[in-house]
């Protein structure tokens, strides 16, 4: 791979320890996917925060980056943690647990990493415009740069992402490259959609076509005449999750799209289809104990709609509001956080359903979410059952 006079000097430790490093995990990296170059990213965002996934080993690799002097050199924000890292103790998170996250922030802090602890970075600041390259590395927010925002960034991992944090490179493969953002399987949606549920299992029935396919091929719909932010949201996460996928375009919807030919292999969505990924996506019979909406982040929009559905009404299960701290200070500032704690609700800034540590608190969770729930069934051993966001409000109320 081709270095330049300051990669190199990296690379040969003359920026520190953790430059040096992060060049050597980059490097490597560009070696195994045939990189020619490393290009200079303009933003990173950096998944695997929550104590839960990380341990102590991993907690003793961000300190080493960090007593070895790293330093961010681009913007750089945090996915989700496991823990309300000011509201802990409402959400019944161990004080263990507690010091170990904030630990894991401390960490990320010293090294100059805004701790957003949000999988919507482009709801709160870190927002990269179209053509930049980037590195990220929650799934639903790579697919949403990519796909939306018509940025460029691989699926990193939290390792190749902290690398490009405190150098500001990442190797040119994958997604960094034009060819490689060519669609090459056409979905015509007959079905008509709309909400952030029925996205979500559009997410589902699209991702696991392409899943099985071994190349993988970049989706291009067509039939969706338009699509929201929290709806494409909703999508990103779920066709991420079934799918891999990290980038698709929308005919009409998405930036990419006009530069590109329908392709010829051809699949039809049906309403059918739609309607048996909703099915499949509840497994539970019995009442859920737990509720969530937020998966990913909420935006202000999806918190006044809450917070509208809300008034006057009384929440009788567990019901967590998932989104990022900034947001939930707009919700603060415009008094939709009192109607929604007033009903019993309760807001889990910074963190999430699936990375906060809470297997074998629950059994059955009830949520929007596409990709909650299979992250509930994979990681948490809970039931689930899909709703609408409406119908979610509805049965934590009766
Ligand atoms: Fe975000 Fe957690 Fe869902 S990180 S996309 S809310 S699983």
């Amino acid at each position: 791979m081709n270095l330049t006079p300051l990669q190199t000097a990296m690379l040969d430790g003359a920026h520190g320890r953790a430059a040096q490093k992060s060049m050597q995990i980059l490097a490597a990296l560009g070696k195994i996917y045939g990189a020619e170059e490393l290009i200079p990213v303009t933003s990173v965002q950096i998944a695997g925060v929550s104590y839960a996934n990380l341990g102590e080993a991993g907690l003793a690799f961000l300190s080493d980056m960090a007593d070895g002097g790293g330093k961010t050199r681009v913007l750089t924000t945090l996915n989700p943690a496991g823990m309300d890292i000011e509201n802990w103790q409402a959400l019944g998170i161990s004080p263990e647990f507690a010091r170990d996250q904030t630990r894991v922030i401390e960490a990320f802090s010293r090294m100059g990493v805004v701790a957003t602890c949000s999988c919507t970075p482009y709801l709160v600041g870190n927002v990269p415009l179209y053509g930049q390259h980037i590195a990220w590395s929650e799934s639903s927010a790579v697919c949403f740069a990519n796909s939306v925002l018509g940025a460029r960034t691989n699926r990193e991992g939290g390792p190749s992402a902290l690398a490009s944090a405190l150098t500001g490179f990442s190797p040119a493969y994958g997604l960094h490259l034009d060819e490689q953002r060519v669609p090459r399987l056409h979905f015509h949606v007959e079905a008509p959609l709309s909400g952030t549920f029925q996205f979500g299992a559009l997410g589902k029935v699209i991702g696991e076509i392409i899943e099985k396919r071994a190349t993988r091929p970049v989706p291009y719909l067509t039939g969706i005449p338009q699509a929201s932010l929290e709806e494409l949201k909703s999508f990103c996460a779920s066709i991420a999750t079934y799918g891999g996928a990290g980038l698709f375009h929308i005919q009409g919807v998405t930036p990419e799209a006009s530069l590109f030919a329908v392709p010829a292999e051809s699949i039809t969505i049906s309403s059918q289809q739609i309607h048996q990924a909703i099915e499949h996506l509840s497994n539970a019979a019995d009442e859920p104990d737990f509720i969530s909406l937020g998966c990913p982040h909420l935006s202000i929009d999806e918190i006044a709609h809450l917070a509208q559905l809300l008034v006057g009404r009384q929440v009788r299960k567990e019901f967590w509001i998932t989104t990022a701290r900034p947001i939930k200070q707009m919700a603060d500032r415009m008094g939709y956080t009192r109607i929604i704690e007033q009903a019993g609700a309760k807001f889990a800034a910074d963190t999430c359903c699936v990375v906060a540590p809470i297997q074998g608190r629950f059994k059955t969770l009830l949520t929007d979410s596409a990709k909650a729930c299979y992250y509930a069934r994979g990681k948490n051993k809970f039931n689930t059952l899909y709703r609408s966001f409406e119908e979610v409000v509805n049965e934590a109320t009766r």
